[in-house]
């Protein structure tokens, strides 16, 4: 008997709170047998029974996994914070298992959240992953942007951001905002030496503003 293997099912949780958690990512999420999580998200969904992997950092042994599990017929799922459209492993599992074979469902973003609290769209942001090591961007890339989200947290993005705001020139504004949809969700107009100052949660995005697109 041939087994049929099931799509892999990348869901988006959202950024922490239970409350932003759409019914279309629970409902996918009981369908697992197989459950891949990070730390973060292993709270989550505590009464479905499925085994739980951690993602961790091994993203190619996660694959392996992922392909072990789905060879025995099993339905794998995975969690993914916020959105899997940005910094997650969903681009990794897509490429090593094609498209055709995954199903996303969306989540919202920590992004989202975050240009939502400021009262912001966030149809021209760019957006700048600097949450596992300091990105490529340049200055000259960024000093046009009116809105920039990084996405950091690590006191090594917490220095290059630093670092790099004062060389877009004058009039910006930085927000940081950490933890958010959390309890302890917090947001702060800060100034760029602030940030290698004060304590910032691992969980937080800088969002950097032109003066004149604030409302
Ligand atoms: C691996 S990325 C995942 C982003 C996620 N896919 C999303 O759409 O929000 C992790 C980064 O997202 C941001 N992040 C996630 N949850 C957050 C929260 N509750 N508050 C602030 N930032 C958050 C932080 O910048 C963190 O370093």
């Amino acid at each position: 008997m041939t087994l049929t293997k099931k799509k892999i099912i990348i869901v988006g949780c959202g950024p922490g709170a239970i409350d932003y958690i759409t019914p279309a990512a629970e409902a996918a999420a009981r369908k697992a047998d197989v459950l891949i999580v990070s730390q973060r998200l292993n709270e989550f969904f505590p009464e479905i029974d499925a085994e739980r992997i951690d993602s961790g950092t091994d993203v190619d042994g996660t694959l392996d996994i992922i392909a072990s599990r789905r060879d025995e017929g099993r339905q794998v799922v995975l969690l993914a914070t916020g959105d899997p459209g940005i910094a997650s492993l969903a681009q990794p599992v897509i490429r090593r298992f094609g498209r055709a074979n995954c199903e996303v469902i969306p989540g919202i973003s920590s992004i989202q959240v975050a240009f939502a609290r400021l009262g912001l769209d966030w149809k021209d942001a760019r957006i700048v992953t600097a949450h596992s090591r300091d990105p490529e961007e340049s200055a000259d890339d960024l000093r046009n942007c009116g809105k920039i989200a990084i996405l950091g947290g690590r006191a090594g993005s917490l220095r290059w951001a630093a670092r790099m705001i004062p060389e877009f020139g004058e009039g910006r504004r930085i927000f940081l905002c950490e933890e958010l949809t959390l309890p302890g969700e917090k947001i702060r107009e800060v100034r760029a030496a602030d940030l290698i100052r004060i304590s910032v949660s691992s969980r937080a995005i800088i969002l950097i503003i032109r003066g004149e697109q604030m409302p």
